[in-house]
């Protein structure tokens, strides 16, 4: 069987190599600890459940949703961004579902690349922004983060010839894999560059509700100009423990998200009714997110703690679910995290695969229990301290 050219041109996605090799430990007797992908062991509040099983219950909600999503779903997340961002969005025209932020960010390739266009894609990165443009028959052209600019992109960086190719650009803050938050005038830049080339900012804010230490994460929308210039793919995910539910939306910019609709009612048909009833319920619970950050911030002290004791030095993040701490020297970020496998069971995820510029780096996921995490922290001191 042959499949398509284009999917040839992708590696593997990250955590399926990461499942593989979990799986194999496992099957040799190994108990390992995987602090490799982020995904909440928490789980979901149980008046989202009650909201979601009682609107199961309603037959008015078993039929085809509509790829427009309910008002109700829609005037609920115009009320949390007023609420919470004192953005103000209309529910008709500037707010539709999506079934998860990475089915969104995917979309958007097949939306606005051509072949011969590219996405500028945050390096390091969620794995998204540079796949779904090869899939979509286009190119991702690397945005470096700098980690000397607290993980601002290096725009100047950026070929005149790229910058004339660009219909998309991928940020995001709170930042994945890094713990980035937004460094100061980034958001403006973004709108700046996106004004000169004709570019569609597409910021990923899937970490907005996870941050720590009284530090409040802005919508990309609060900057003057981006809703002229951009979307925000906002989710539900890991604020409200919600990845199962693939629970987002998409914000901003009404043309894009026309487009972004148009798109998808070739694609899909929308996020069951129950499920966004459901999404309506948790969105009107922030204490959710706050309470599930301080679960986070006191599992970032534990670890990184525990790197220090073991002489890795990694300034605590002001939020996501990571740790991103440099390998030590002599390593490549995959010979170093194969190198904790073998000696302590626990899978740490290599740097160099969310991007060239994420070599020499490893991140540690904090979404396991704080036992297995003081305990895996326990074993990376012991088999690797001193
Ligand atoms: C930066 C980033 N964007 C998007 C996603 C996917 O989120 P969702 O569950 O809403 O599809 C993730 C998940 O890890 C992520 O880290």
């Amino acid at each position: 069987m042959r499949h398509s050219e284009r999917l040839g041109r992708i590696p593997p996605y990250l955590f399926a190599e990461l499942e593989r090799k979990i799986a194999a430990k496992r099957a040799a007797g190994v108990d390992v600890i995987s602090l490799g992908i982020g995904d909440p062991d928490t789980p979901t509040n149980t008046a989202v459940v009650e909201a979601l099983a009682a609107a199961a219950r309603d037959p008015g909600t078993h039929q085809y949703p509509s790829n427009r999503g309910r008002a109700e779903f829609r005037e609920a997340v115009a009320r949390f961004y007023s609420r919470r961002f004192r953005v103000e969005l209309d529910p008709e025209t500037e707010i539709v579902p999506a079934l998860g932020a990475k089915e969104c960010i995917f979309n958007l390739n097949l939306a606005f690349l051509d072949p011969g266009t590219v996405a500028l894609a945050s390096d390091p990165g969620y794995p998204v922004y540079t796949g779904g443009p090869v899939l979509a028959g286009a190119e991702a052209v690397l945005l470096p983060l700098m980690p000397e600019a607290g993980f601002a992109p290096d725009f100047p960086g950026v070929a005149a010839s790229d910058w004339q190719r660009a219909r998309l650009m991928f940020i995001n803050y709170p930042n994945n894999p890094t713990g980035a938050v937004a460094p100061d005038g980034v958001f403006e830049r973004a709108v700046q560059l996106a004004r000169e080339h004709d570019v569609l900012v597409v910021h990923d804010a899937s970490y907005t509700e996870t941050t720590f230490d009284g530090y409040v994460a802005p919508s990309f929308l609060e900057t003057p100009g981006a809703r002229e210039t951009g979307v925000e793919v906002f989710s539900l995910s890991k604020g409200w423990s919600m990845t199962g539910w693939r629970a987002a939306a998409i914000v901003g910019n009404a043309d894009a998200i026309e487009s972004y609709w148009r798109l998808k009612s070739n694609i899909d048909s929308g996020m069951f009714d129950a499920v966004q009833l459901a999404a309506v319920a948790a969105l009107e619970l922030p204490d959710i997110p706050r309470e599930t950050s301080a679960v986070y911030q006191r599992r970032r002290d534990l670890v990184c703690d525990a790197l220090a004791a073991i002489g890795v030095d990694v300034a605590p993040p002001k939020g996501t679910i990571y740790i991103w701490a440099p390998v030590p020297e002599g390593h490549t970020s995959a010979s170093y995290c194969e190198l904790v496998l073998e000696e302590s069971g626990v899978v740490l995820s290599p740097g160099g695969a969310y991007g060239p510029n994420g070599e020499g780096f490893f991140r540690i996921s904090l979404t396991v229990p704080d036992d297995r995490l003081a305990e895996a922290v326990e074993r990376l001191r012991s088999s690797l301290g001193g």
